[in-house]
């Protein structure tokens, strides 16, 4: 079925950029779709390759072509699909990440991950082995291997799509990182004993929570980047322990947890032998970050 035009289709040719955003965004605020302001700057914005604030600069209007482009763009947006997905790329630090289906949209919550793993590799004398654990678009390992390029990076997903799409991205990035398909860190024997720094924003989801979430989450994102089981921490118990063959002499972990489960998080570690080292916070000062570290017991060298 063909898709309704939107308001902003049918007038987008006879208007400069800054009063087709206007209406766009009054567009999808009648629609109920949030944040509907920069919805509508930051697709026109990315269609018309300039700066968001610089749209109010541009006085000509758009082409034909642009201006079904956009209103095609916000239809889509008021049946809620996430900005990121319609232009099927994401902005994540220094890089712009390509999506498909199956790749986490990165949030700006996982840049917190980002900073703690880059404190603790700073806190790290010479070199640094790392390994991030789901890694999807490449988000953190990418920032990594690009910010500290004098650490070793890999990074594991179990979907191999997701792989493809994170190699893609290293590779635009100028970034090496090394890509395993594992389930989280299964046929990883070769690195035994050498993981520095585990990093890991595994799925934290309660699977009965996953209804409630937001439609550009719950219908767009998949499903495996978000499902941590009935209570959210499958992923977690399994991390503490599956990771520890891995694990150089001292090693550190920086794992990404949701809102709320921080302590939860910390007290899973600490019975599975490793000691936590505190929190750190997201841009709206909630805990999204825990750290723990883990000593070899001298009798398994
Ligand atoms: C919450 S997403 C995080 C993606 C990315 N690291 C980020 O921060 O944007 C979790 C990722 O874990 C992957 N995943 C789920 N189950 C897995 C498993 N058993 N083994 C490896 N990766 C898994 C998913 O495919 C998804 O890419």
């Amino acid at each position: 079925m063909a898709r309704p035009r939107s308001r902003a289709a049918r007038i987008g040719a006879r208007q400069g950029a800054r009063g087709l955003a206007r209406d766009a965004a009054k567009e999808l605020e009648d629609a109920g779709v949030p944040e509907p302001v920069a919805s509508a700057e930051v697709l026109l914005s990315e269609l018309l390759d300039m700066r968001r604030g610089d749209l109010t600069l541009r006085d000509e209007p758009l082409t034909r072509e642009q201006a079904a482009l956009y209103g095609a763009w916000i239809q889509r947006r008021v049946e809620r699909e996430p900005v990121q997905r319609i232009l099927g790329y994401s902005y994540f630090r220094n890089l712009r990440l390509d999506l498909d289906d199956h790749t986490l949209i990165p949030r700006p919550d996982t840049e917190s991950v980002v900073e703690a793993a880059l404190e603790v590799i700073d806190s790290r004398a010479g070199t640094c082995r790392v390994l991030d654990i789901g890694t999807g678009s490449g988000a953190i390992a990418i920032s990594v291997a690009q910010e500290r390029p004098s650490c070793e990076v890999h990074a594991t997903d179990n979907a191999e799509g997701v792989l493809q799409v994170a190699r893609r991205n290293a590779e635009r990035a100028g970034a090496t990182v090394r890509f395993h398909q594992a389930d989280l860190t299964s046929g990883l024997e070769d690195l035994a004993g050498s993981i520095d720094l585990l990093i890991s924003n595994p799925p934290y989801v309660r699977s009965t929570d996953i209804r409630e979430l937001a439609p550009e989450v719950r219908d767009w994102d998949p499903r495996a980047a978000l499902d941590g089981g009935w209570d959210g921490l499958d992923f977690y118990r399994r991390i503490f322990v599956e990771a520890v063959p891995l694990l150089a002499g001292e090693a550190d972990a920086v794992l990404e947890v949701g809102d709320g489960q921080a302590e939860d998080v910390l007290e899973l570690g600490r019975r599975a032998g490793y000691r936590p080292l505190g929190t750190r916070p997201d841009l709206t000062g909630k805990s999204r970050a825990v750290l723990l570290r883990r000593r070899r017991p001298p009798d398994c060298a």
